[in-house]
């Protein structure tokens, strides 16, 4: 099948290739000049893992073009895929102005039997408008086709989706992607634009609650002495609540989940609910950033002229994007304080550099560790777990390990002599002497300096 995809982003530029790999031919819209001829390269203008691959053999075999011509793309196209992005305006509400200026474009391009899915996320009622306006242009047939694609997996989850959703009120739009799609083995649920469109915002707004009810949880545990990661492998043994987005730690960001639940606020309001819960939602996951800082600050007496090395930069591990990063966040919070920051991260750095004027940040994590009073870790990046603590500790000028993502290295990193504090530790003023750190390593409570 002829698609057309329009924009390049991380849902654009994975779904071309993954309908490449799929069989078919894929031509999609880059408005950015320099995006578009690193694509026309078979390279990526960003980090995602596995998909380089994907988008080279694309290119390479001639079934996946990059056009900035926006008729070239849709004219042959039998089926049109929307994926530009819908940002947040200040009021909450979603920016529609980039999916408006492609919907006048379409118009612009008549064809008598063209199937349009929008994957772009947008408020409730859009897919409607949309569909009006293309259908007072000729024959149109369209689709709400939410993507839930995460970054980092996002060509894992485009072939192993837990779901397709198609919000449509056109048979045929709804028969034709529910036959591209079959191929995919999942369930496909066929239903009406609003409850497609819901089910998006609504879909990501759980996740982001999941991830501040845990963190909520953390902070308890803090005070009473329980371990969050227990307690969350506890709950989610139970399959009405499930195991997944149940880490705690400095709290969700991204270009979707906090968006997405700005955009849920933003509509309650509108319909004159009250926003309540997920206002509590985004105000749990803001005061992660300064319970970090806090501890940061408890854990070391004080905060400036304290240099800390600062292990992640991107909003998760597996990509190199610092939207909303809970870590550039932080970092920018410690660095008025006075603290020295050094950083590393795999991916992100650049990003990362334009986000933080004058952040310092390093090609090697352990250089980054030289002299520091304190390691940060600040995002889940998978090598993160697998450190030579032994070396960080000969590094290091205190050994002492913030870790805002609850990952598995208390063991060894208080096996190399370093105090870890992780999110659900209490924390009181740094033991005076190693012997101390070394008593108190690896157990759940650091006791106040009286010790
Ligand atoms: C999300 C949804 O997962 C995906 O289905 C949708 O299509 C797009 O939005 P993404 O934002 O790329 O994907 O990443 P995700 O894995 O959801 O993580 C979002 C944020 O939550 C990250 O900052 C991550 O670190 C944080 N998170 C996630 C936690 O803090 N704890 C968790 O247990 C899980």
């Amino acid at each position: 099948m002829q698609i057309a995809v329009i924009g390049a982003g991380y849902v654009g530029l994975t779904i071309s290739a993954c309908w490449v790999r799929m069989g078919h031919q894929v031509t999609c819209v880059e408005s950015d000049p320099a995006r578009l001829s690193t694509i026309q390269g078979g390279k990526l203008p960003f980090f995602e893992p596995e998909l380089e691959d994907l988008v080279a053999e694309g290119v390479a075999r001639g079934s996946l073009r990059a056009t900035g011509v926006f008729a070239d793309a849709v004219a042959p196209a039998e089926v049109v895929f929307i994926a530009v992005g819908t940002p947040s305006r200040r009021t909450g509400e979603p920016d529609l102005s980039a999916i408006d200026a492609v919907t006048d474009a379409l118009r612009r391009v008549p064809r008598a039997e063209r199937i349009v899915g929008i994957k772009s996320t947008i408020p409730v009622g859009t897919t409607d408008r949309i569909a009006d306006a293309l259908r007072a242009a000729g024959p149109a047939h369209v689709a709400h086709t939410p993507e839930f694609l995460a970054e980092g997996t996002a060509v894992s989850d485009f072939f192993h989706p837990y779901r397709v959703i198609i919000g449509t009120r056109s048979q045929t739009a709804g028969r034709v992607l529910s036959s591209l799609y079959q191929p995919l083995r999942c369930p496909i649920l066929v239903t009406d634009p609003c409850t497609s469109e819901m089910t998006k915002y609504a879909s990501n707004t759980f996740l982001a609650t999941k991830v501040s009810f845990i963190n909520q949880i953390a902070a308890l545990c803090e005070r009473t002495g329980a371990d969050v990661a227990a307690v969350a492998s506890g709950m989610g043994l139970d399959p009405r609540v499930g195991p997944h987005f149940f880490r705690a730690g400095v709290g969700f960001g991204g270009s979707c989940l906090p968006k997405d639940t700005r955009a849920l606020i933003a509509l309650a309001e509108q319909c004159r609910l009250s926003p309540a819960l997920f206002d509590t939602v985004l105000k749990v996951n803001d005061a992660q950033r300064d319970r970090f800082v806090e501890k940061a600050r408890i854990a070391l007496g004080e905060l400036a002229g304290k240099r800390i090395a600062v292990f992640g930069l991107a909003f998760k591990g597996g990509t190199s994007d610092v939207r909303e990063s809970p870590a550039v966040d932080i970092i920018g919070r410690l660095m008025a304080e006075g603290v020295a920051v050094r950083a590393f991260d795999p991916a992100a750095e650049d990003g990362a550099m334009r986000a933080v004027p004058g952040l310092v940040c390093c090609p090697d994590i352990y250089e980054a560790a030289e002299g520091a009073d304190a390691v940060a870790i600040l995002t889940d990046w998978q090598e993160f777990v697998t450190l030579d603590w032994g070396r960080l500790r000969r590094l290091v000028r205190e050994p002492l390990v913030l870790d805002g993502r609850g990952l598995p290295i208390a063991d060894a990193a208080s096996a190399a002599g370093f105090v870890y504090i992780g999110p659900s530790t209490a924390v009181g003023a740094r033991p005076r002497s190693a012997e101390a750190a070394r008593h108190y390593a690896g157990t759940p409570h650091v006791a106040s300096g009286d010790s």
